[in-house]
């Protein structure tokens, strides 16, 4: 049994955690007379606004006034969808000399609400800047808009044999520009790295309205601070990116994957090790689904993978890909390592299974992305991605578990359901904690700061990859000094010093 004090420090025990409502009386809402100039900037259909004069109806406004998970709620009374660089910019100038907040939006598939307007801001959605400006099949590298969807660029490129180098399961609906100022991560980030290698520039509308035109297609350049990283990550607060300039690795010519039943949680470690080892450079994905996140994709129609017997009493599982350049050779190390898996004297795994033809290779993947569409489904999650030592994966989920158990708000009639899955490969678990009948303070009190403690205490981050945003603005200082967090205030300053751009989030 896990014992919940050997995660907690006093040190953070005693740090004050606080949850500050922001008020923005810095800012002006949006009037008829800035819809009347907005209306000289865009064309008619591209304002949307609950004020008289434009009188857009509830529901086509709602959508971008609330999250993906629907915890985040805003309050826009207006919403702007410019269709060019040069529209943002104009937008943007007018915002600061008026002092109206903005908030950029993207696909709004956010998970810590940052694309959600706090107070009174106007949300700026760039979904109508969806053009691909240029692809070089040579090089690889791609030149578009902000507002493209991820899925649409991977299939503007398939032809040329490219990829994107990034694939999250909010493909179809998440834009690159999003993508960006989350520094999204994903299932690709064990093969071809973070959005910081792969992003080559980047044309932002910073908070002034100036255009910072960094679209360059170089793959080397050193000349002077590198501003663009500043943005990649940025979550909106820094600017609006517009443009981006990303460099697309070729096709693998062969792609695989494995599915692995484990006995107990302490065989993903030299699992790993064993896979990296045997299958080397092939090696493009190690996902990571704890017992309670299969049975829940089960439930809602992902797999079978394998058989009840196969699994039997398995506490987790494992999802390998490969992607390589000879589907033979890559079949071979697959069908070695399994076998090596299957016959070793001390076996890692209870059983496995390898794809057999694309629609096998896509369902076990649909197993592993479609986990977030399932969570939602089962009540409202309260999603915590955290970076901890792989080693601890299972015990901060445990650890969770035990914390509601002892506080009785375990059970149909609050936390149904406390589960990990995640990029093991990256070191980034995703503990989801499912609330049955909804939200409601005294559950997230009990994990707040609870989870948030357990993490600094492992010396892990408060976001692997979904950012800050509002849900986690409080809890920065979990992860980053208070050194840190004056730079980050400082250089918000020297971008924003109004704090019109997506005030609120991200810093405390
Ligand atoms: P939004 O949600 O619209 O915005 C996110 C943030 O970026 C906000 O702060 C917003 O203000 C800002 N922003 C958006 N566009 C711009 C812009 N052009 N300029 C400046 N700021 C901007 N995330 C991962 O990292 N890895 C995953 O594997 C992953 N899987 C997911 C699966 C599902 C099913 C869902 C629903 C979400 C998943 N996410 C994942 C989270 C989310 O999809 C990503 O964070 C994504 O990058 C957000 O893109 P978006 O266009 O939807 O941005
Ligand atoms: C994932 O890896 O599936 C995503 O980051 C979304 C989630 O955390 O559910
Ligand atoms: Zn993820």
């Amino acid at each position: 049994m896990l014992r919940l004090h050997s995660f907690i420090r006093p040190a953070f025990r005693s740090r004050r955690w606080v949850h500050n409502t922001p008020t923005f009386s810095h800012l002006n809402s949006v009037n008829e007379e800035d819809l009347a100039h907005f209306s000289s900037i865009l064309a008619p259909t591209s304002i949307l606004s609950t004020l008289p004069s434009i009188s857009t109806p509830a529901d086509d406004i709602a959508p971008y006034n609330v999250d993906w998970m629907g915890k985040y709620h805003g309050q826009a009374n207006s919403v702007l969808r410019p269709r060019t660089t040069q529209q943002v910019s104009e937008i943007v100038k007018y915002c600061a000399q008026r002092k109206i907040g903005i908030v950029p939006q993207g696909g709004n598939t956010g998970l810590v609400g940052g694309g959600i307007s706090l107070q009174k801001e106007i949300v700026l959605s760039l979904g109508a800047m969806n053009n691909v400006r240029s692809f070089d099949p040579v090089s690889g590298i791609l030149v578009a808009d902000a507002g493209c969807i991820l899925q649409s660029l991977s299939e503007y490129i398939a032809p040329h044999n490219h990829i994107m180098p990034l694939d999250l399961g909010a493909k179809g609906s998440c834009q690159i520009g999003g993508n960006i100022s989350t520094n999204a991560g994903g299932l690709r980030l064990l093969r071809y790295g973070s959005l910081h290698g792969t992003v080559l520039g980047l044309e932002v509308v910073l908070p002034d309205g100036t255009i910072l035109d960094q679209l360059t297609t170089l793959r080397k350049d050193n000349t002077g601070y590198d501003l663009k990283q500043l943005f990649i990550g940025g979550e909106g607060t820094l600017g609006i990116v517009t443009g981006v300039s990303i460099l697309t690795p070729p096709a693998p010519q062969a792609t695989n994957n494995i599915f692995l039943a484990l006995p107990r949680f302490d065989n993903v470690l030299p699992l790993f090790q064993t896979v990296k080892r045997q299958l080397g450079e092939i090696m493009s994905a190690f996902e990571y689904i704890d017992r309670t996140a299969y049975d829940m994709g089960l439930q809602h129609g992902l797999g079978p993978l394998l058989s009840a017997d196969e699994v039997g009493d398995s506490q987790c599982f494992v999802l390998v890909e490969t992607s390589g350049g000879n589907q033979d050779h890559d079949l071979e190390k697959l069908n070695n390592l399994l076998e090596n898996l299957m016959t070793a004297d001390e076996p890692l795994i209870n059983t496995g299974v390898l794809s057999q033809s694309p629609t096998q290779f896509n369902s076990i993947w649909a197993l592993r992305e479609g986990l977030t569409e399932c969570v939602q489904k089962e009540g409202k999650p309260y999603k915590y991605d955290v970076s901890v030592p792989l080693a601890d994966f299972q015990k901060v989920v445990d650890a969770v578990r035990e914390r509601m158990i002892s506080k009785g708000l375990y059970g149909d009639h609050a936390i149904s359901k406390v589960m990990g899955y995640g990029h093991v490969g990256d070191g980034n678990l995703h503990l989801n904690v499912i609330a049955k009948h909804g939200y409601r303070p005294e559950l997230e009190a009990a994990l707040e700061p609870f989870i948030y403690e357990i993490v600094a205490d492992r010396k892990g981050s408060v976001s692997a990859e979904h950012g800050i945003g509002s849900m986690k603005r409080d809890a920065l200082h979990y992860s980053k000094s208070d050194v840190s967090i004056d730079c980050m205030k400082k250089i918000k300053q020297v971008f924003d010093p109004l704090n019109i751009m997506n005030p609120g989030k991200v810093l405390p």
